[in-house]
């Protein structure tokens, strides 16, 4: 690891470590030489303070220089793999309750399953529940980072951001938008009220401890262009304060299909949200599977994220995205993986992965596990623009860090003594879809899941001062 420890601060909290085999990523796979991407340790230590990564490297190297941290201070892992956070760039926290419902079309699903149940959102009792169980299943498996949609209450909004506040989460979402073709359950009633509740919500979450805010347009089909263009306006207003834009695009045949009839006038989907200010540089643009070479450009110039969500995509029977074409070296774009649960049919960006390897190979490509697991953490941060925070076990990143068991199972033990490298593990560990597979999650610093401890999860405030 190159980087150099930060320096320890002797007023500042206790110092801890984490011991044991590690993986993080420094560059893009997808546009260097693969081996130069990535550091993996077999015997590694990440050193804490104050929720931050202070040191990290060989653990013969950085222990002599903690000689103040006991034995006691440091968990160590065996036979495990200490990786970045997991980072979800798309997922409808509010779809929890209806994951697994029958799907027919994209279309269809939507108003069968997913407007009714996220019309239940304006009790906040409700919101509350289900924020509770969300979260649960994220930090389970160790996703520490997610690009989220509410939906159209401030309920949804707060019970979310109050959830993540417990936990000291780094995650993004914002009040969705969508004022035409809903049931009037959902709908934003008055559009101009519509903006006006996004930016005070922005004003309450954005920045308020690791909170950051999203105006979120559900999709183009669902707002009128008037709310395109207020929301538009609002994020050219907030995006030097890091605002974010989240939306839906170019995910299904048929919905690029309502979009040409709606909005004729505009060349492709990507030029209506360009219309309306809402390509730029802090958008992140959900699916991406079926993108003219013409919206590939746009994207790639604008400096957009795409969130690629293949067990969505399989489920709903999308399009199928492609990787080769998102990471054209001529015009590379930010991607990360995306749950997009309940069009995806699991929290587990891992399984994901195992999804994406099975879209690309429909397609005649395939994804190795290096390419796999960049995407899985700091591809997902690039897309986000976090790419300095998280994503990256080093001095200086937020320490958000997952603890895979590379022996789950008793069968997944035998198995790996078939394996002779470390992502040759990680192929079998995202391609089985084994469940259990992470044995702790950490969130700046702090154990908030534990597998084998009685109370598996546990807030921040219920870790501090106590040993993490
Ligand atoms: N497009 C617009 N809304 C949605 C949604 O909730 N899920 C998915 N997969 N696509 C959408
Ligand atoms: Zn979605």
């Amino acid at each position: 690891m190159a980087s150099s420890p930060i320096p320890f601060k002797p007023d500042g909290g206790k110092i801890k470590a984490i011991r044991g085999q590690i993986l993080t990523f420094k560059a893009d796979p997808f546009l260097h030489n693969e081996n130069e991407c990535y550091d993996y340790l077999a015997d590694g230590l990440v050193v804490i303070q104050d929720g931050v990564i202070i040191d990290a490297g060989n653990y013969a190297e950085v222990s002599p220089r903690y000689p103040q941290l006991e034995q006691s201070d440091i968990d160590t892992y065996v036979n495990s793999l200490i990786v970045p956070g997991f980072i979800d760039c798309h997922v409808h926290y509010v779809q929890s309750p209806m994951i697994g419902s029958f799907g027919d079309t994209l279309l269809s699903w939507l108003e069968e399953y997913t407007y009714p149940t996220e019309s239940l959102f304006n009790d906040k009792k409700f919101a509350d529940e289900v924020a509770h169980q969300f979260f649960r299943q994220l930090l389970q498996q160790g996703t520490t980072t997610a690009n989220v949609f509410s939906t159209t209450f401030a309920a949804s909004v707060d019970a979310f951001f109050e959830e993540s506040e417990r936990y000291d989460t780094r995650m993004i979402s914002g009040k969705v938008l969508q004022d035409r073709n809903l049931p009037d359950s959902l709908r934003d009633h008055d559009t101009k009220e519509s903006i006006q509740l996004t930016e005070k919500l922005l004003k309450k979450w954005h920045h308020r401890g690791r909170q950051l805010y999203a105006i979120i347009p559900r999709f183009a089909p669902t707002s009128t262009p008037e709310q395109l263009r207020l929301a538009g306006e609002l994020y050219q207003r907030y995006i030097d304060q890091g605002v974010y834009m989240h939306t839906h695009l170019d995910e299904a045949r048929s919905e690029i299909d309502w979009v040409k009839q709606l909005f004729p006038e505009q060349k492709n989907y990507t030029d209506v949200y360009k219309h309306f200010g809402l390509v730029d540089r802090r958008s992140i643009m959900a699916h991406c599977c079926i993108v003219s070479p013409d919206e590939w450009d746009t994207l790639h110039k604008a400096d957009c994220g795409v969130a690629h969500c293949p067990s969505s995509n399989l489920f709903l029977g999308d399009g199928e995205f492609e990787y080769w074409e998102a990471k054209n070296p001529r015009r590379p774009v930010r991607t990360g993986m995306g749950t997009d649960v309940g069009g995806g049919t699991n929290f587990s960006i891992l399984r994901q992965l195992g999804d994406a390897y099975k879209v690309a190979m429909l397609q005649a490509k395939s994804l190795d596990a290096i390419k796999s697991f960049y995407l899985a953490t700091r591809g997902g941060a690039e897309a986000l623009h976090l790419e300095n925070r998280i994503g990256s076990i080093a001095p200086g990143y937020e320490a958000d860090i997952a603890v895979l068991d590379l022996q789950p199972s008793e069968f997944s033990a035998w198995r790996m003594k078939f394996t002779k490298t470390i992502f040759e593990k990680l192929f079998i560990l995202m391609t089985l879809g084994l469940d259990n597979i992470n044995k702790a999650t950490y969130v700046a610093g702090r154990k908030v899941y534990d597998r084998s401890r009685d109370k598996k999860w546990m807030y921040a405030s219920e870790l501090d001062d106590k040993k993490g």
